[in-house]
Parts: structure tokens; C-alpha cells; sequence
């Protein structure tokens, strides 16, 4: 395509007046492209702040009801809930993924039952509940795939029966997504979406949710990279989302956000389904400490990150600005 020049052509015209500016915009963004994780403990009128986190905090069940009604005020379509289990509870197997009365199926029924209309997530994987906070079975150092998988699909339909609308595997385990969707076929949940973490990468990142959690101090330095993805892998991420839509994934999301646009902008480009960017724990950490320290401005910064993700392919943004963003768009 031939295009004008200089001085014929000037870019700047477009940009002069807000109208204009407003008229010309390629990318809006609105407060039904977000999902508000949130995180949930046992106990009764508590409110904990992350301290790697600042502004997120862990709420008991009272208390994360007073955020779901403001996701809904906010028009928020969908919240990611995330137990953070008592370190006694932990065991080597993470059996308490398989008790359909854990933290998190309580939540999502008390959740649901007060706002019907509000879109639950769960993550399944295991490393809420496991003693050494890996996402599977462990043993002599190896994570167990399969053995995992059957563990998996029990937890799913423990928060499928609790309500939960959106399972969102975050193991990375090989064949997951298949066996869940045909357990939770099997058990009735055949219109439960499926939103597969399909490229998840071994991720830096990952470190305020791990407090956050609890699983930071289990894990140590030890490495998800056997399961998570190579940083530098872009064609595998491909692979791997080919195989989860295969699968039977309805909705993929590409993680962490920021540093994988590229990844992102891929995937809608090859497959052209529904996908979610997770602008995860530690993006979230890394603009809060910019702006306490006055280095960057909040408002113009979250709107412009969340535009990004959008402009790169995303239908939706994982992201703990979620209510903020919310305010912005809601009073613009
Ligand atoms: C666990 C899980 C993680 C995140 C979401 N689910 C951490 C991990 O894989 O270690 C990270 C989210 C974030 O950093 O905000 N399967």
C-alpha cells in the first residue's frame, strides 16, 4: 500500500484534539475484559495484607464477600480465587485438593449463593496444599504426571460441584486438560468451561503470589522449570496450546503478561480463540514498588499496561488491578 509523505501526510493531524484522538483510538478497553484474583484463608473477620503485595491482602470467607460485591458493583464479570492454606494442613500428597469442604469450595459456595451472576475461576494444581508447594505428586524428586492428572480431576469436580463456572488448570501436567473435561463430563459439568494456563512459563514472577499463598518458604529455590515452561520457548508455547485446545480447552491463557506479549500476540494470531493474558504477582509488585517510590503515576501506567495487553491479542487480563482499573473505567 502506497502512503503519503511530508508534508501531504502529517500523523500529527489525527492526534491534535481529543475527539479526533478518541475517534481514531484502535484499542478500548472495558471492565468486562477483567478477571480480580483474590485471595482467601480460614478464620473469620480477617483481612492480612501480602506484604510483597501492597494493597492485596488475604480475606476470610466474611470478608472476601465484601470484594465479591464489589466485583459486581464494579462490573466486574469474573473473580480467581486462591486459597491460602494453614501450613498443618499441608501434606506430602496435597490431600486436601480431594476434600470437596476445603477453603476454596466453601468460598465458591458462599460466593455464589450471595452472587449468582458473578463468574467464579479455580485454579487447579496442587500446590496450595502441598507440603513441599510443588503443583504435583512428588516423589524421589520427580513430579508425577499422570499420577497427578487423577488427583486434578477430582479436585476440579470439588469446585465444579461448589459452583465454580471457569476451571483453570495451572499444573502443567501432560494431558490434563483432556481427562479433566472428561471428568467433569463424566460427573455432569459438561458446560463448565475449561480456561487452560496452556502456556505457562517458569517464571521469576511467580514470587509475591508464592507468599502470598503460602508456599514461598516450601518451595525455596527449587524449580517448577520440569512443568513450567523455558522462558525462551515460543514455538513450544505453540505446541502446548495446540495440544490443550485439542484437548478441549475453551479459553488459554498465555503467563505471566507483560514480558510475553509476544507469546500472546502469537498465539491469537495462530489460533484465533478466546485468550487471557495473567499480568501476575510479581508485575503487579514490581509498578506498586515504582509507584510508592513516586517514579511512575499509577493511574496512567495500569490503564496503559492493561491497553497492551489488549492491543496484543488479549479478549481478557488476569490482574490485581482489576478494581482499580474498574474505578478508572467506571468514572471515565
Ligand atoms: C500455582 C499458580 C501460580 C500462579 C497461579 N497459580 C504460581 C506458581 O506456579 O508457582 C502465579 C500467579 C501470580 O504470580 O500472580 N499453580
Amino acid at each position: 500500500m502506497s502512503r503519503g509523505q511530508y508534508p501531504s501526510t502529517r500523523m500529527r493531524r489525527n492526534r491534535q484534539t481529543a475527539f479526533s484522538r478518541r475517534l481514531v483510538a484502535e484499542t478500548r478497553i472495558n471492565t468486562a475484559d477483567l478477571i480480580w484474583p483474590l485471595f482467601v484463608v480460614e478464620g473469620t473477620n480477617i483481612i492480612q495484607n501480602v506484604k510483597s503485595m501492597p494493597g492485596v491482602n488475604r480475606y476470610s470467607i466474611d470478608c472476601l464477600q465484601d470484594q465479591a460485591a464489589k466485583a459486581v458493583e464494579m462490573k466486574i464479570p469474573a473473580i480467581a480465587i486462591f486459597p491460602s492454606i494453614d501450613t498443618e494442613l499441608k501434606d506430602d500428597s496435597g490431600s486436601l485438593a480431594r476434600d470437596g469442604d476445603n477453603l476454596v469450595c466453601r468460598a465458591v459456595k458462599a460466593i455464589k449463593s450471595a452472587y449468582p451472576n458473578l463468574g467464579i475461576v479455580c485454579d487447579v494444581a496442587l500446590d496450595p496444599f502441598t507440603s513441599h508447594g510443588h503443583d504435583g505428586l512428588l516423589k524421589e524428586g520427580e513430579i508425577l504426571n499422570d499420577e497427578t492428572i487423577a488427583v486434578l480431576c477430582e479436585q476440579a469436580i470439588h469446585q465444579a460441584n461448589a459452583g465454580c463456572d471457569i476451571i483453570a488448570p495451572s499444573d502443567m501436567m501432560d494431558g490434563r486438560i483432556g481427562i479433566i473435561r472428561a471428568a467433569l463430563d463424566g460427573a455432569g459439568h459438561q458446560n463448565i468451561q475449561i480456561m487452560a494456563y496452556a502456556a505457562k512459563f517458569a517464571s521469576g514472577f511467580y514470587g509475591p503470589f508464592r507468599d502470598a499463598v503460602r508456599t514461598g518458604a516450601l518451595i525455596g529455590k527449587t524449580e517448577k522449570s520440569t512443568y513450567q515452561m523455558d522462558p525462551g520457548n515460543s514455538d513450544e508455547a505453540m505446541h502446548e496450546i495446540a495440544l490443550d485446545l485439542a484437548e478441549g480447552a475453551d479459553i488459554i491463557i498465555i503467563k505471566p503478561g507483560m514480558p510475553y506479549l509476544d507469546i500472546l500476540a502469537r498465539a491469537k494470531a495462530e489460533f484465533g480463540v478466546p485468550c487471557v493474558a495473567y499480568q501476575v504477582s510479581g508485575e503487579y509488585s514490581m509498578l506498586c514498588a515504582a509507584f510508592n517510590q513516586g517514579w511512575l503515576d499509577r493511574e496512567t501506567t495500569i490503564t496503559e499496561v492493561m491497553i497492551s495487553f489488549k492491543r496484543a491479542g488479549a479478549d481478557a487480563v488476569i490482574t490485581y488491578f482489576a478494581p482499580e482499573i474498574a474505578a478508572i473505567l467506571n468514572q471515565s
